[in-house]
């Protein structure tokens, strides 16, 4: 693992020692061909604009929370960086963003890059939400944006968010979730199956709020909303929860 601009030393007993950590990565993200994670991270670079032009207001309004409050910023499974922009133009911050697909990288650079992050500002660390290799309360904010849908243990991600967030520190996060009746809900639990073998183990039936309610955050302020480009990936959930 490359050195980091955070702590890196995990403290607590779910976190391994660091020459095991890729096991643990492969645990929790069984490793895929590389032409699959290419793949992934082409499309998921590609077919998400217009998701992310619908959603540009809400994300504007949402990650204006950080402003001048959040120096060191983790974002999981940061994909090819599209919150980058809306954080990370302020050149102060400095990010770590952790995926367990390594093809995310070269894409997640170029949009800090873009973003106007000097590149000593930003890591990149092949790694997953369930163990972060960081430090107890070493971040002011983790950033987390349609991953609660893959990673395979969302309680153990959000108590791993918590962990290394510091007293106060902010969880920003915009998630799709499971319609909770309808047609909508009929049509997901059908496509289900086939959204995690696609889409690298998404899941559109999750309860996600539930999660967050139940990690015992001190506060949650949530938001929903209905994206009319998302099709069955609706609705939506964002907001910020503080530790
Ligand atoms: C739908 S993409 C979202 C990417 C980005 N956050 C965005 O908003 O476009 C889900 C991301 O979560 C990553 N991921 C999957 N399992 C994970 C895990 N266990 N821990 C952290 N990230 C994970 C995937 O590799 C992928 O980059």
């Amino acid at each position: 693992m490359a050195s980091t601009l955070f702590p890196t030393a995990p403290s607590t007993a779910a976190a391994p020692p660091r020459s095991n950590y890729t096991d643990v990565v492969n645990k929790f993200h069984p490793p895929k061909p590389g032409w699959y994670e290419e793949l992934t991270a082409k499309v998921l670079n590609s077919a998400t604009k217009l998701y992310e032009a619908e959603v540009a207001p809400y994300k504007s309004e949402l990650f204006s929370n950080l402003k001048e409050k959040a120096q060191k910023i983790l974002e999981i499974g940061i994909g090819t960086g599209p919150n980058l922009k809306y954080y990370a133009s302020n050149c102060d911050v400095q990010v770590v963003g952790i995926d367990p697909n390594q093809k995310m990288e070269k894409y997640a650079r170029s949009s800090a890059v873009s973003a106007g992050l000097p590149p000593s500002n930003f890591e990149f660390i092949h790694a997953v939400g369930e163990v972060i290799p960081l430090d107890d309360a070493s971040v002011d904010a983790v950033v987390g944006t349609l991953v609660l849908c893959s990673v395979k243990d969302v309680s153990m991600t959000l108590q791993e968010m918590k962990r290394v967030l510091r007293p106060g520190g902010m969880y920003v996060f915009v998630e799709h979730v499971g319609a909770k009746e309808g047609a909508l809900r009929f049509i997901q639990k059908i496509l289900d199956p086939l959204q995690q073998t696609l889409a690298d183990g998404c899941h559109l039936c999750r309860d996600i709020e539930s999660y967050i309610s139940e990690a015992e955050f001190s506060r949650v302020d949530l938001n929903t909303l209905s994206l009319k480009k998302a099709l069955c990936l609706n609705p939506y959930i964002y907001g910020v929860a503080y530790k």
